[in-house]
């Protein structure tokens, strides 16, 4: 089917289209109903059907055939080690780690903290709760203890899964002492933690509720997948918002089957047997969606990867990867690419890895520039594809589509045009469609697609006032950008506070809160500043208390400090800059518009309601002196 076809079917008679695109999975029992809707944001997809998500990943593959295929091949240069697991041994491992579950008590509907590093038990703990119909939420093992306990509150975790450590280039990460902080921290107590010993690091395992994975399935009897609504959760994936406390989007089964495997086949262009990377982590969203669900779903191989783009032991070490095991398409931030390049600017590593197998990269999370995008174009010799989306959607919003017969072709700049079912307007402040060619807010028309989550757990209003409240009738992305007369679609940045850093979502509200707790600070902003590694750091502009007596220097040694212990390392916040006032307006707002916009370098109008236009030029020259 060509792509004009099959968007317009999309949209025009939508509930038919995703019905017959349910259709490629195997269901308990088909649903009957596409869409069913009671008013614009009020809607729900397949409601009638049953499935499993774990039996569509891995029983259906074995059923089908492909029990000697590679699931996932796992990829270690940080403890040197390889594997490949097989549909067939994924089945065994899942299926008796749900038994373990099953007998320690956990039923449909419970909930499950994941805290782990990029090894093949992640998967099998995320594919055993999706079993048993428990719902499993993965925190990203850069996070710090609060997080974890924040997150351990919010969903009243029945269960922890850790392991003793991760891996960070050469630094062991004990990840056991963090979770013990996390358990003490939080309100709730989960019944156990189990934990993964790993050898370079093994943890200490303390009273009734710390057990060891081994002792957990020792006894375990393999168990069958549970029948569940399309519309029961999958998964929780907690994602930074505009507050200071992050958002639990809630994931469905059904919904989220349907759209990866269209996403899979049609967009990134791959089918079974084939073999595909998505160089990220399982505490992303592209971790979920792309390394353990829809590759799986569809059959295919994925590679597990615990290492880096460098240093890993150099930057020629995703090429080797591509090449080792054949990849046919991978997906990847901009940012690692840039960190190879950095490193290897004239490509010479790739040399000895030339892929014959390759056929397209895609990338995603941040901008891409064009001169990475030029160097990577040169270098590799396939397309080099931009595409968006984000946590809230589980799939791709604006790609090009590989899997159809004929893909709109790229533009420089552009992450292409809309997938099927997403009705993608640019709006203005007012609500009004902008012209081609203008910027405005990235809205998107209800009803959204099967696959992008309509609720935040635990916070009935939330969605709502998050995402739909601004707009009637649309879901607000909180990107900003313009298309052009052809529907392609450019992103600006994002128009709210969350910042994008190595490809990671944060709240710079977050980092506020912990900045000002500080009690030398009279006033502070944190912003997203251009870093030419990782797309934005966040920085502090802070105004001191007329009696402190802290120098400079030590402030920020204590600040860096703090947000590195409370939200974790991967915040990256580590430049603060004293100033004399914050810009405001005349009623006290501080104007962060502005001063995103100095801080990423771009020209600003001042505003009218500013109480003193000369801070903006002290505030400039302040960050004239990054480095
Ligand atoms: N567990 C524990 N700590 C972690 C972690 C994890 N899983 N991931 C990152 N961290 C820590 C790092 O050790 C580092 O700590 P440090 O300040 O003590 O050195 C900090 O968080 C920042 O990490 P990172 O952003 O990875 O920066 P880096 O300088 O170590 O590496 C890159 C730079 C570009 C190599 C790296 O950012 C990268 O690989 N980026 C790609 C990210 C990606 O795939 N994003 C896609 C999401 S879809
Ligand atoms: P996350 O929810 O962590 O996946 O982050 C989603 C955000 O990343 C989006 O809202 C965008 O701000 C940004 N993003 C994702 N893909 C792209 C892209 N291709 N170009 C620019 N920004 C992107």
């Amino acid at each position: 089917m060509h792509y004009r076809d099959q968007y317009d079917q999309s949209i025009n008679q939508s509930s038919e289209y995703w019905l017959d695109k349910a259709q490629s999975i195997s269901w308990f029992k088909a649903p009957t109903i596409g869409l069913a809707q009671t008013s614009a944001s009020d809607y729900s997809w397949f409601e009638d059907g049953q499935l499993n998500t774990c039996y569509l990943a891995v029983d259906y593959q074995v059923e089908q055939g492909r029990g000697d295929s590679i699931a996932f091949y796992y990829d270690s240069p940080v403890t040197g080690t390889k594997q490949k697991i097989s549909y067939k041994e994924l089945l065994k491992r899942v299926s008796v780690f749900a038994g373990a579950m099953r007998a320690a008590g956990i039923c449909k509907g419970d909930t499950v903290i994941i805290y782990m590093p990029m090894i093949i038990e992640s998967a099998v703990a995320m594919l055993a709760c999706a079993r048993i119909g428990a719902v499993h939420s993965v925190v990203f093992g850069g996070f710090a203890a609060r997080e974890l306990a924040l997150r351990i509150d919010d969903i009243q975790a029945k269960l922890v899964i850790t392991a003793s450590c991760g891996i960070e280039f050469d630094k062991v990460i004990a990840y056991k002492p963090l979770v013990d902080e996390a358990v003490q921290l939080a309100q709730h107590k989960p019944l156990k933690t189990i934990v993964l010993q790993r050898d370079i690091l093994r943890a200490e395992l303390k009273g009734q509720r710390d057990i060891d994975w081994f002792d957990f399935i020792q006894d375990a009897q393999p168990v069958d997948c549970v029948s569940l609504n399309s519309t029961d959760p999958l998964y929780i994936l907690y994602t930074s918002g505009t507050t200071g406390k992050p958002k639990g989007v809630v994931r469905d089964n059904g919904g989220h089957a349907v759209a990866l495997k269209l996403a899979f086949n049609e967009i990134y262009g791959l089918v079974e047997n084939d073999v595909w990377w998505a160089a990220s982590d399982i505490g992303w969203v592209v971790g979920h969606s792309f390394i353990v669900y829809g590759p799986l779903i569809c059959g295919a191989s994925s590679i597990f990867y615990e290492g880096k783009p460098i240093k890993t032991p150099d930057a020629g070490a995703f090429w080797r990867i591509l090449a080792e095991y054949r990849v046919n398409a991978m997906l990847c931030a901009p940012t690692a690419f840039r960190a190879i390049r950095g490193t290897d600017s004239s490509g010479s590593l790739y040399k000895p890895y030339v892929s014959k197998h390759l056929r397209w990269v895609f990338v995603a999370g941040e901008r891409l520039d064009s001169s990475t995008y030029q160097w990577l174009s040169k270098l590799l010799k396939v397309p080099i594809l931009d595409h968006w989306w984000q946590t809230e959607t589980g799939w791709p919003i604006t790609s090009p589509m590989m899997g159809l017969d004929n893909p709109k072709p790229t533009r420089l700049g552009s992450t292409n045009c809309c997938t099927p079912g997403y009705d993608l307007r640019i709006l203005d402040d007012a609500g009004q469609e902008t012209l081609p060619g203008t910027s405005g807010n990235i809205c998107l028309k209800l009803p959204l697609p099967p696959g992008v989550s309509t609720s935040i757990w635990n916070q009935p209003d939330r969605y709502a006032n998050a995402y739909l409240l601004d707009y009637p009738g649309f879901y607000k992305s909180g990107d900003g950008g313009y298309k052009d007369e052809d529907g392609y679609v450019y992103i600006t940045g994002r128009i709210d506070d969350v910042i994008n850093v190595a490809g990671h979502r944060l709240s710079t509200t977050e980092m506020e809160e912990i900045v000002s707790a500080h009690e030398a600070i009279a006033d502070c902003a944190v912003v997203g500043a251009v870093d030419s590694l990782k797309g934005q750091v966040p920085i502090g502009l802070v105004v001191l208390k007329s009696d402190t007596k802290i120098s400079a220097d030590q402030l920020r040694l204590e600040l860096v400090a703090n947000v590195r212990q409370q939200i974790g390392a991967l915040a990256c916040f580590k430049e603060v800059f004293v100033v004399k006032r914050l810009p405001k307006t005349r009623s006290g707002k501080i104007l962060r518009a502005v001063l995103r916009k100095i801080a990423a370098g771009e020209s600003y109008q001042i505003p009218t309601t500013i109480d003193d236009p000369k801070i903006l030029v002290e505030i400039e020259a302040c960050l004239k002196q990054r480095t």
